[in-house]
This record gives C-alpha cells, structure tokens and sequence, in this order.
C-alpha cells in the first residue's frame, strides 16, 4: 500500500462559509438534524448554494474513483467527546450531518436502511468498547478489509461520503480503484460471473436472519466507462466457488493490495467515493475510549440513471432490506 494524497477539491473560504450557514439555518427551522421535514427541505436549500460548490463537488472524474473536499472548518474545542457507540451519538454534531446531507444532495440523492444506525441518513462511526475486531465500522484492533458498501445489496450507494469530524492519531482510510489494476482479460471475464453470492454484514443484524436462498452475484461489471466492482470477501463465501474462479479473485485481491492509498482525513475533509469503482478499508488502530477518538459521520447517495450495474440486479431480494431515500421519508 502506498500512501499518496488522494486528489483534493479545495472549498474556498467563502464558500465553505455559505455551505455551512446553510445548514445551520436548516438546523435551527428544522427540530433535529434527523428531522424528515429538513431532509424533505434537502433540494430546495441546495437550489440557494453558489456555483462554486456545485463545482467543488461536480462527479468524481479520475481513475483513482475518489476525492477530498477540503475546506469546511470544525473546531475541535466546539464538538464535545467522541461518542463511545453510534447510538448514543444523538445530535452530537449535528451541524455537520446538515452541512453532510448537503454536500450528498448536490452529488445525488441521500439513502439510508431501516436496518442500519436506525435508519439514520448520517451515521456516526466510531470505534466501540466490544467490537474492536469486528468488520464493521465499530471496530479498532483489526485491519478493516477493503470492501464495497453495502455490497450485499443491489439498492447499495453510488457514491459513499465521510466527513471527518476529529482524527488525533492519523489513522488511514484505505482505497483501491478497480481502474488502477492490471488484471490479465481471463481474470476478468472469470470474476463477471456470477458464482457466490455477497452476505449482509454484521451491521445488519436482521437481513443476516433473511430466510431467502443467497443469489450469486458477478464481481466485475462492464460498465461504459470501464470496469466497476462489487466486493466485500469477509462477507463472501469463497470456498463454495470453483478454483480458477478463486485464484482469479485471490489476484484480484493482490492487484487490489498494489494499488491502494492510505488516505489520513483531517477535520472537515469530505472524502468521497465512488462505490462502484473504489473499495475502502481501514487501517488497524488502538482506540483510546476516553472521548477524544477517530470520529466520523457517513453518508450515502444514489445518483440517477448510472449504467454502472449489470441489469439483472434489479430481481434481488435484498435480504429483505430496502434503501430508504431522502425524498421519500
Ligand atoms: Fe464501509
């Protein structure tokens, strides 16, 4: 792994300062930041920000899959502790899950799962006493492998967005670009078929009790402007696949490993992800525990009519999990 800067999108001051007055209007009309009524105001506010953000956040447009909007100040001394767990994070920052619904609104359109942080459309992620080995947001001690979010589902993300809110130790969010390997053509026309499915992962407590047969599902797609990628093999049954088919994903992996990024977020960088083409991670880190960790609010949108996904993934069930939409709630 290298540790390159990923491209960064600065935010002028003037602009960073209009985003967030924004949302701290938003914040005042509206009860909470998890009000439907100011998720509902979503489209109408944004309508009102400058072209200069619009700009800042136009599509992600590189082979690397990703950029940091830099640019939006957090003072530390205003944010009180790191929440120990994201359910007892309240409206702790709620500023920022305002200013976050924002920027994801000019990209596309804001989801969440009724099955995940409470169907909360920003979560909180943060390491938790009890799950420092966990492949979950929640976890510390162990490496978090690179993954697709949400791969399970075929309502997953188009772009993932993380806000950083407080990173004391530095610890790097890893990215790899399925645009940036080299794999031979018969790996890849291995890894389009479709030959073991994608599990819920432990965040989603109820699709993992889903009683419906598991689909198989393709790793790699062929999407107009290039190959895009569904992966997550901690939550992949490998060993129900045939062997050419596994020593393909296994150099998948290796090619995967060669090209990533450690990417160390600082307060107010907005990380933004192409779901499609980039897999994300975390290095392993030792949590503090004392109200000062690595924290992080995360967001997810749709954007309309992205020909990145093979078409059969419309009859999956889903586990029985539905994406629920800004709009709609
Ligand atoms: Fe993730």
């Amino acid at each position: 792994m290298t540790t390159c800067p990923a491209p960064v999108r600065p935010l002028a001051d003037d602009a960073a300062y209009e985003l967030t007055t924004l949302a701290a209007e938003l914040l005042a009309r509206h009860s909470s930041a998890t009000s439907p009524e100011l998720r509902a105001a979503l489209p109408g506010a944004c309508a009102q920000l400058p072209d200069a953000i619009r700009h800042a956040l136009r599509p992600v447009d590189t082979a690397d899959g990703l950029f940091v909007l830099r640019g939006l100040h957090i003072d530390d001394r205003d944010l009180g502790p790191t929440p120990g767990h994201w359910s007892s994070a309240g409206e702790a920052g709620a500023l920022w899950d305002v200013t976050l619904l924002l920027v994801a609104t000019l990209m596309g359109t804001p989801i969440a799962w009724d099955g995940q942080q409470d169907g909360r459309f920003v979560h909180n992620i943060v390491p938790s006493p009890g799950h420092e080995s966990e492949q979950t947001g929640a976890s510390s001690d162990v490496l978090l492998t690179p993954h697709t979010e949400d791969a399970f589902h075929p309502g997953r993300a188009h772009l993932l967005l993380l806000c950083c809110m407080r990173n004391h130790d530095n610890i790097a969010t890893t990215a790899a670009s399925i645009r940036r390997t080299a794999l031979a053509p018969a790996d890849v026309e291995q890894l389009k078929r479709p030959v073991v499915p994608i599990l819920p992962d432990d965040a989603y407590e109820e699709a993992q009790q889903f009683a419906g047969r598991p689909a198989p599902v393709p790793t790699l797609f062929d999407a107009p402007g290039g190959l895009t990628m569904r992966f997550d093999p901690a939550y992949t049954p490998l060993d129900e696949a045939d062997t050419e088919w596994r020593e393909a994903y296994r150099r998948l992996e290796d090619e995967l490993a060669r090209v990533s990024v450690a990417v160390s977020l600082e307060p107010g960088d907005v990380l933004v992800v192409d779901n499609d083409i980039v897999v994300h991670g975390r290095v392993p880190f030792t949590a503090r525990y004392d109200g000062t960790d690595r924290w992080l609010k995360r967001a997810s949108a749709h954007v309309e009519d992205r020909p990145t996904r093979p078409a059969a993934e419309r009859h999956e069930h889903g586990y029985g999990q539905a994406a629920l939409t800004a709009g709609a709630a």
